[in-house]
Formats: structure tokens, C-alpha cells, sequence
């Protein structure tokens, strides 16, 4: 008889089994918390773009508002990036010949579009619609934090579906007034008087929005 069919041997290989069993338990646990988690998903690390464009200066300095740049947010389900031409509005007066901005002067020129690096980008199997986001009271701020501070754009959530269906399950707390829906300064006022107040403003309240069919269509 061999020595793998003694009793001592049999025990070695459970243990080795269980211990084998926990490593990949561990490896399952670590990788769904590593996939979800912000460094991961590159939260609050700043994309090098094609122009180092500042809405901290453009913003928060000069007050353009949101919708000027990104003008589908309230009626599309993109928010739309700004052509080429919105830009030139302005820098075709000031800093005309500013080195930064040369690739800005050669996609007018030669009328090919900037190709912005994405900041926030969702799988193609979750749905996502800003325009019902925007008309039922959640500002850009909920998901993409205080654009208006950062000189270049970073993701500020990880918009993993843990992160939809916080807001989903209770969205009270994150609503806010129409005045504050653009104004990436403000915050929600997570008050349960506030909270109740605002889900009868917006009417919201009539569907079960962690239905999986809302997202996964
Ligand atoms: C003057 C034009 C302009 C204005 C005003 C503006 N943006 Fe932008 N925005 C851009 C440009 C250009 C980019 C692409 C470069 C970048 O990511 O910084 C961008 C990118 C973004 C992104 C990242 C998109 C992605 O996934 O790659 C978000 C989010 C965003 N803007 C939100 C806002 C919010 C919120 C406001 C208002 C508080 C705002 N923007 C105002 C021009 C503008
Ligand atoms: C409820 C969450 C949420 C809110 C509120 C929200 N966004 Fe977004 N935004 C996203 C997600 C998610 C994406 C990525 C979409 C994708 O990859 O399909 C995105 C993408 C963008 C982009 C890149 C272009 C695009 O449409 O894919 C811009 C620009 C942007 N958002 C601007 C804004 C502005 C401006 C506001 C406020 C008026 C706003 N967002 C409010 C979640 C949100
Ligand atoms: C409403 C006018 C206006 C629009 C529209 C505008 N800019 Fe500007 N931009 C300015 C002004 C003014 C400055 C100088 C800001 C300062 O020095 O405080 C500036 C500065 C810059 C700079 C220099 C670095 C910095 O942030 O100071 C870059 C790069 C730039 N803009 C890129 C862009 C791009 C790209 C767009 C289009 C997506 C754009 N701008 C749209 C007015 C505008
Ligand atoms: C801060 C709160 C909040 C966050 C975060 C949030 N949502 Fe929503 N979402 C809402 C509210 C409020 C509604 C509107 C509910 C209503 O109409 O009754 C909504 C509605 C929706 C709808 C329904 C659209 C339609 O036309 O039927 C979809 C799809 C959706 N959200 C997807 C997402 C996804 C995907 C994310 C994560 C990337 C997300 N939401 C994050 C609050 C939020
Ligand atoms: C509020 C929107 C929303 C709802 C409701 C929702 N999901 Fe998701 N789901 C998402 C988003 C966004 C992602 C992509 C997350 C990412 O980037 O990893 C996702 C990813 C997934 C994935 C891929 C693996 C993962 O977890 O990342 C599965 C499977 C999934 N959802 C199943 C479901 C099921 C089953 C339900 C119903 C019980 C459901 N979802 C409801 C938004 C939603």
C-alpha cells in the first residue's frame, strides 16, 4: 500500500485542500473588492488630455455655466462635448497665440473634432440617462463631485452599481432645488424634512428603481 492512502496522508490533504479553498476564497474576496475600489477605478487620478483644459478656471473664474459647453445634458442621455467652435468663441480673441491652445487652432483648421480623453465611462450593458437625472432634481455634483474646483478633470465616484443603487434605493437625501442642480459648490441638505419635501417637488416615489430592468435594458 502507498503512502498516500494512509490516515495521516489523508489528513495532510484535507488541510491542504482547506488552506488551497481559503486562498481562493481570499483571491475571489480581494478581486471583487479590488475591481470595485477607487484606485481601481481611477477615482480622483487627473487624465492628461490633448489641451489641459481648467474648469476650475473656466467654471469657478469666468462663470460659464455647464450647459454652455455640455448643452444635451437636460434632454439627451449624453451631455454632449463641446465642438471645437464653442472654444473659438472666445480664443479666437483671447490668447490667440497661446502654444497650450495650438492643438485647438489646428482642429479648427483642419475641422477635425478634439479627442478628449473620457473621464467617467460605464460598460455598454448598464443604461444611463442624464436628461430624467437633471429633471428630477440630482446635480452634477452627486456623481461627479465639485467639477468647478479641478484644474484638470477627474472621475470623483466610481460609478460602480453598489454606487447607482445607493442613490436609487434612498434618492431623498441627494435630491436638491432646481437653482442648485448645476452649482458643483453646493451640497444636498440631507435632512429627512428637506429629503421629503424635494421627493414631492420631483414626484418621485411611483417606480422601484433598483429594478434590475431600469439599468439593464
Ligand atoms: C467651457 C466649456 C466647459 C464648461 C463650461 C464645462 N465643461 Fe465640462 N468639459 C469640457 C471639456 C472640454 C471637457 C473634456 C476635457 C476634460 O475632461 O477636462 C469636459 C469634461 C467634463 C467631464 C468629464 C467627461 C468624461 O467622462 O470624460 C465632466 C464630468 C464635466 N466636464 C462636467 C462639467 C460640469 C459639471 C460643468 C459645470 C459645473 C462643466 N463640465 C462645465 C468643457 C466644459
Ligand atoms: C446620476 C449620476 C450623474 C449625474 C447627476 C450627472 N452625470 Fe454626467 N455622467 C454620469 C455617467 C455615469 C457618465 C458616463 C456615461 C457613459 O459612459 O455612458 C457621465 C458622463 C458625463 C459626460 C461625458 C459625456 C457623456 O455624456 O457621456 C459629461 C460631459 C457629463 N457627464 C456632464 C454632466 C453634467 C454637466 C451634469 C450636471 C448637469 C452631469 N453630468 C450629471 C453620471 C452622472
Ligand atoms: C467664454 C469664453 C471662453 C470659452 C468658451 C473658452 N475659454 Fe478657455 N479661456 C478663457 C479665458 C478668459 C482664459 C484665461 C483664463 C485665465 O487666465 O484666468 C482661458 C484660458 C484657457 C486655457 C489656458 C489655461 C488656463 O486654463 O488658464 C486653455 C488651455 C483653454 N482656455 C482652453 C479652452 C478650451 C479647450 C475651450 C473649449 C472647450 C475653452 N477654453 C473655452 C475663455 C474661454
Ligand atoms: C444621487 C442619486 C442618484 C444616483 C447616484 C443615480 N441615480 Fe439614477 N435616478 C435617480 C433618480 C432620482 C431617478 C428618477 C426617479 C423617478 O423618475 O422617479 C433616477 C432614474 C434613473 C433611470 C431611469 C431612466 C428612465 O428614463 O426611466 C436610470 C436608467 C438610472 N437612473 C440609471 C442610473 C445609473 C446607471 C446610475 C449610476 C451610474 C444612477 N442612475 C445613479 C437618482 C440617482
Ligand atoms: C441603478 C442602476 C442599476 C440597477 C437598478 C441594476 N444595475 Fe447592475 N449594473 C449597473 C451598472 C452601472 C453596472 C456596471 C458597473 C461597473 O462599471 O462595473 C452594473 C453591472 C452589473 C453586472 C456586472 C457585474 C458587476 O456587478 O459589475 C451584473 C451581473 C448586474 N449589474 C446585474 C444586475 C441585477 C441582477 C440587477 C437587479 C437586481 C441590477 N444589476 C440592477 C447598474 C444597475
Amino acid at each position: 500500500m502507498g503512502a498516500a492512502f494512509q490516515p495521516a496522508a489523508n489528513l495532510w490533504a484535507a488541510i491542504a485542500l482547506a488552506l488551497g479553498g481559503g486562498v481562493i476564497a481570499a483571491a475571489i474576496v480581494f478581486g471583487w473588492l479590488w475591481q470595485t475600489s477607487d484606485f481601481a477605478r481611477g477615482v480622483r487620478s487627473a487624465q492628461a488630455q490633448p489641451v489641459p483644459f481648467s474648469h476650475q478656471h473656466h467654471v469657478s473664474g469666468l462663470g460659464i455655466d455647464c450647459r454652455y459647453c455640455h448643452d444635451t445634458v437636460e434632454r439627451a442621455a449624453t451631455a454632449g462635448m463641446p465642438p471645437t467652435y464653442t472654444c473659438m468663441t472666445c480664443h479666437s480673441q483671447i490668447w490667440t497665440n497661446a502654444r497650450i491652445l495650438e492643438p485647438v487652432r489646428q482642429s479648427l483648421a483642419q475641422n477635425k473634432p478634439i479627442v478628449w480623453r473620457r473621464v467617467t465611462d460605464l460598460p455598454d450593458y448598464a443604461y444611463f440617462n442624464h436628461s430624467i437625472h437633471i429633471a428630477k432634481g440630482v446635480g452634477c455634483f452627486s456623481c461627479h463631485g465639485d467639477v468647478a474646483a479641478m484644474p484638470l478633470t477627474w472621475k470623483a465616484r466610481t460609478l460602480t452599481m453598489g454606487f447607482c443603487l445607493d442613490c436609487h434605493r434612498d434618492p431623498g437625501p441627494n435630491l436638491r432645488p432646481r437653482d442648485k442642480i448645476f452649482d458643483t459648490t453646493a451640497r444636498p441638505r440631507p435632512d429627512p424634512a428637506s429629503a421629503r419635501t424635494l421627493l414631492a417637488f420631483y414626484h418621485i416615489g411611483s417606480r422601484d428603481l433598483t429594478d434590475c430592468s431600469i439599468c439593464h435594458r
